[in-house]
């Protein structure tokens, strides 16, 4: 099947020159081509064609872009949208001055959506999780990551990710589920941490691997939650059985998380708020991406992470929502990327780069999607804009008039709405 999408204003190829991935400066070289149609074929991009010769090509089907920009579909790498319940009481309580921290130490937090979790069937964490990939998806997201952690128990963790890997098959884009069980302590295990790691290690990594429920670990190093030698020992044993490893780390505090991920060789290192400015420089050097959630910063009005300074120190940044109940209840990629440019003073270039390319990277899907480049998946985010700065400018309004997944239409907007 032969589609062609043309009349577009431009399109943003974010080409890496097959590099897969941008660093520092090329953040801001987004390589837009003007004048061309993309020919995809079986899902795939075949070629860009110059519209002189565009009527030359026979296809299948047409889609007309017509006053408005491609992009590469973006890549949404951090959510825990797989969730229950509501945390707006917690949200009321930190208005009046209570800290996120407070408030997990209190029995709140992460430990309350756990048992909104535990109390819900499969069936309906299910019902609740659908609409919130659709709205991913209405944004232009065309892939999206879903991490568990809030089972905390064999049981719920499985089951989470159960209804995680059900949109595998029963969603329109790619969704990448990462096992989160080293979220925080549960409370049947407050005074012996060292039985839930037990069960980490033994029974959940070998367990989830060998099912396929997710291939990717992640873990919350943090003074609340894992110490870095626990995280030492998880990522010991994910990575003998072949896991790629994500770490949250430096949010709060700043406990090893940094210099465990990168022994391990992380694919990425998220939040990053208060990392140290002599440590930026070694993981500027490394290959591990550095994944930067404004919404966070926003919504618990906490420090920004210094995104400028690891841009000019060479790392790979990219941008999530961490869209979670908690510490950003915020299911929106298009408002982190105008967080990014107001709070972290990235250009537009820039947080084009960091939620395409550089967010494939940092979960290891970056060969296959994150640019427009002949070869790679033909994913695409169609807005209704002149060029990149609309995006960031237009608050609170959704340009995106296409989402395009290998190919194929997955979301249309009303032009009448
Ligand atoms: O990324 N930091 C830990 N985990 C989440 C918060 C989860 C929650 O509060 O429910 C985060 O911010
Ligand atoms: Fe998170």
């Amino acid at each position: 099947m032969k589609t062609l999408i043309k009349n577009a204003e431009q399109i943003v190829t974010v080409d890496t020159k097959g590099k897969n991935v941008k660093r520092g400066k090329l953040l801001s070289e987004i390589a837009p081509l003007s004048d061309h149609s993309i020919l995809v074929e079986d899902g795939i991009i075949k070629d860009f064609i110059p519209n002189s010769n565009s009527s030359k090509t026979e296809v299948e089907k047409i889609i007309d872009a017509q006053s408005c920009i491609i992009l590469p579909g973006l890549v949404e790498c951090h959510t825990h949208a797989a969730y229950a319940g509501s945390r707006a009481n917690e949200f009321l309580m930190r208005l009046k001055g209570a800290t996120y921290e407070e408030i997990a130490k209190s029995g709140g937090g992460i430990t309350s959506t756990m048992k909104a979790v535990r109390n819900s069937s499969f069936e309906e964490l299910v019902k609740l999780l659908k609409p919130r990939i659709d709205h991913f998806i209405s944004q232009g997201v065309t892939t999206l990551e879903i991490k568990s952690g809030y089972g905390l128990s064999f049981y719920d963790e499985i089951k989470l990710l159960q209804v995680i890997n059900h949109f595998r098959v029963h969603s329109s884009i790619d969704i990448v589920p990462t096992f989160l069980g080293a979220h925080t302590y549960p409370p049947e295990y407050k005074n012996d941490h060292g039985q839930y790691l037990k069960l980490i290690i033994e029974e959940l990594l070998p367990y989830i691997i060998k099912n396929k429920l997710a291939d990717h670990v992640d873990a919350f190093c943090e003074k609340t939650a894992f110490s870095s030698e626990d995280v030492d020992l998880i990522f010991t044993k994910a990575k003998k059985l072949g896991y790629k490893l994500r770490l949250h780390t430096e949010q709060f505090n700043v406990v090893g998380g940094l210099d465990v991920a990168l022994k391990h060789k992380a694919l990425s290192v998220d939040h990053l708020e208060v990392i140290a400015d002599d440590d930026i420089p070694k993981l500027a050097k490394s290959n591990t991406a550095a994944v930067l959630l404004p919404g966070v910063s926003f919504f618990l009005n906490c420090p920004f992470a210094p995104a400028r300074k690891l841009i000019e120190n060479n790392a790979i940044v990219a941008l999530a929502t961490d869209y979670n109940p908690g510490s950003s209840h915020i299911p929106n990629l298009q408002l982190i990327m105008q967080l990014a440019a107001l709070n972290y003073k990235m250009s537009s270039e820039e947080i084009i780069s960091a939620a395409t390319i550089n967010s494939a990277y940092a979960m290891g899907v970056q060969e296959n999607i994150g640019s427009l480049e002949i070869g790679k998946q033909a994913d695409f985010a169609i807005f209704e804009a002149k060029d990149i700065s609309e995006i960031i400018y237009n608050i609170g309004i959704n340009l995106n008039k296409y989402t395009i997944k290998k190919g194929k239409i997955v979301y249309s907007r009303n032009v009448e709405n």
